[in-house]
């Protein structure tokens, strides 16, 4: 497998690719890899040719007093799984290849109605960042498919947004959550789990399970539901900063009768903050 740093290598062997008519797929990642990550790769190999898997830990979608300096960096380790799991190709730029005009001032994408609510209240341009990085992607790879985790249920709604919005050639696939034996979702933050918090991490997971299941059952007030949920995880040692009930298309709240849902919820645990979500098809 290649390893590229620069976007005119990258290009290079895009066109080359592209004269060879190879369809290409494209997983951007932010490295620190787990199996959720190579399943995205494996999936992306099934629907193209040619995968290229990017690594880079993308500054603008970090907040003043977020993880960005700590955030686990392994690419040696990441190279060699990417490799094992069909990428053709890696792209590994530094920060000022993918932000020629500098990370403050630069050009910016914004998808204002998604980026607001849910995450983005509790990370101001955290979807500006991704947006923006994942667009430049998008124009570099020239990709006919890309692929997404789910676990990042709004990220994934941001993108087919901009995707939509911005008229750009290319098909997103969002891929299952791929979680470990207890049901925590497999994260690269996992990582900064005591030993103690990874043992009561998947109490998220299980509240998510058991909200669905009062849907399930027939209750419809969804504010109580919510907060029910909040409440059981911040008698686990949870810090919630939100569980909302949501229509799974498009994020906004849900109806009476509703048919697709998410539960999405996020909560620190000590120093990490954890996601999740569990969609919940309910029957007419
Ligand atoms: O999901 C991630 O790892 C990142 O947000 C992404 C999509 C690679 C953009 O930096």
């Amino acid at each position: 497998m290649e390893v590229v740093q620069q976007i005119a290598a990258l290009r290079r062997q895009v066109a080359d690719w592209r004269r060879q008519d190879l369809r290409i797929g494209l997983v951007p990642t932010m490295g620190s890899l787990h199996a959720g990550h190579l399943s995205l790769v494996r999936r992306a190999c099934a629907e193209a040719d040619r995968v290229i898997a990017t690594v880079f830990v993308n500054p603008t979608q970090f907040g003043p007093h977020e993880d960005y300096a700590r955030y686990p960096r392994s690419l040696e380790r990441d190279r060699e799984l990417l490799a094992g799991a069909g990428a053709a190709l890696l792209f590994a730029p530094e920060v000022a290849e993918m932000y020629p005009g500098g990370t403050v001032d630069g050009t910016r994408v914004e998808v204002p109605e998604l980026s607001g609510i849910l995450e983005g209240q509790f990370r101001p341009g955290h979807f500006a960042g991704v947006a923006t990085v994942v667009t430049k992607l998008f124009n570099i790879a020239q990709a006919e498919v890309a692929v997404f985790g789910e676990k990042d249920f709004q990220q994934l709604a941001v993108i087919r947004c901009l995707v939509r919005d911005l008229c750009l050639p290319l098909r997103i696939i969002g891929a299952p959550i791929v979680r470990d034996a207890d049901g925590l979702a497999l994260s690269s933050r996992n990582a900064y789990l005591s030993p103690a918090e990874r043992t009561r991490a998947p109490v998220l997971q299980r509240t998510l399970q058991a909200t669905r299941a009062r849907i399930l059952a027939g209750e419809r007030g969804w504010t109580g539901v919510e907060q029910q949920a909040f409440a059981a995880l911040t008698a686990s040692g949870f810090v919630p900063d939100y569980v909302a009930i949501r229509a799974a298309g498009d994020l906004t709240p849900p109806g009476p009768d509703p048919d697709e849902l998410v539960i999405l919820a996020a909560a620190r645990l000590g120093t990490t903050r954890l996601i999740d979500n569990l969609r919940v098809s309910v029957p007419r």
